[in-house]
């Protein structure tokens, strides 16, 4: 395996999604191999307990590795070799051919997570096409049924998110409102991808500096009730997995959610991950009524849509600079 010519691809690696843009994953060079690890300080343990998201993210990032590799010409497979005590999930290692991908380095440069309007949903061919992908991986993609009752699910799930003193705490931590912050380019959610215009930014930043003595007084009811994505368009689609995903298979199956964001991004579309429908079991238990599917069964939703406008690119630590990787903060070990 050429070492070299990979560490120079890793920046495009770098924009494969994860919750909160984290960018939990870490790579450890090797002679012959690449171990693919995450650090615990980019993980989310108020918001994703049990690491689910990590995981599917870790996957996600596998999979963006894979496919920026191949169309450089990369000769490259994966190993899974998931190790909690170790943190690693698995290598990068030599192959006889390149890995076999019908995604091109830039549909992993050009794809976003679209929070905006949608003109249109996901029809039939589309949700076909999706569906097709993670059935491959013993799974479904199925669009939920009946947006008046998903509108107040997610509401529920919101409430209940932004009642959580840590889990706030938390996404306060990777919320990025403050353009003049230094990390404002390097990671979090901004202002610009999450939608807001200056005031409403400004508006967030204050009531969440506020929110130990505005919580009591319903402060998370009205955070709950300031945002309704499902106004905005497009289709909800569920992410069933196989039955009895275990932590390995979580990443795996994160492999199959970026193969199918860009999937959905080759035809035009884009997703908006609702997690919290999953995260909040009263929600992801009701999903599983609708669904008809066991409710463990579900590891991800998302609105997914044809983009009114496109949607602003989000930061991250590692960037292209003359070819190879720069890292942008101390903070961040890479290699
Ligand atoms: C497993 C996973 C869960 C996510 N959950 C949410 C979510 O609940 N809400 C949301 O707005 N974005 C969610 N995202 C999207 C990330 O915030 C996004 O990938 C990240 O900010 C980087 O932006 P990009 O996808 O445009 O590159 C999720 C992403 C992943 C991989």
């Amino acid at each position: 395996m050429d070492v070299a010519a990979f560490r120079a691809l890793e920046p495009l690696c770098w924009r494969a999604p994860s919750a909160h843009n984290t960018q939990p994953w870490r790579l450890r060079y090797e002679r012959w191999a690449v171990t693919v690890g995450w650090d615990p300080a980019d993980t989310l343990p108020a918001g994703d307990p049990t690491g689910r998201d990590l995981r599917l993210s870790l996957g996600a990032f596998v999979e963006t590795c894979l496919i920026v590799a191949a169309d450089a010409g990369l000769r490259l497979d994966w190993a899974a070799d998931h190790d909690e005590p170790d943190r690693r999930v698995g290598r990068l290692r030599p192959a006889r051919q390149p890995y076999r991908t019908p995604f091109r380095a830039a549909d992993v440069r050009d794809r976003r997570t679209h929070r905006g309007r949608f003109t249109g949903g996901a029809d039939a061919g589309v949700v076909a096409a999706v569906d097709a992908v993670v059935r491959r991986a013993g799974g479904a993609a199925r669009v939920v049924p009946a947006a008046g009752r998903l509108r107040a699910l997610l509401r529920t799930a919101d409430r209940q998110v932004y009642a959580e003193p840590a889990v706030v705490a938390e996404l306060r931590r990777w919320l990025r409102l403050d353009r003049a912050c230094p990390r404002y380019r390097t990671d979090g959610l901004s202002d610009r991808c999450l939608g807001l215009g200056r005031a409403a930014a400004t508006g967030l930043r204050a009531a969440l500096a506020a929110y130990p003595a505005l919580r009591p007084l319903g402060l998370p009811r009205l955070l709950a009730a300031g945002d309704d994505p499902l106004a905005r368009g497009g289709s909800v689609l569920a992410l069933i997995a196989p039955p009895g995903l275990d932590a390995a298979g979580q990443v795996e199956f994160g492999r199959v959610l970026m193969r199918t964001w860009l999937t959905l991004h080759r035809a035009g579309l884009a997703a908006h991950p609702l997690s919290q429908l999953v995260d909040v079991a009263a929600t992801r238990d009701a999903l599983g009524t609708l669904l008809d599917v066991a409710p463990e069964r579900i590891v991800h939703v998302a609105r997914v849509g044809r983009p009114a406008a496109p949607a602003p690119r989000s930061a991250r630590r590692v960037e292209r600079a003359g070819g190879g990787a720069r890292t942008r903060t101390a903070a961040v070990r890479v290699g």
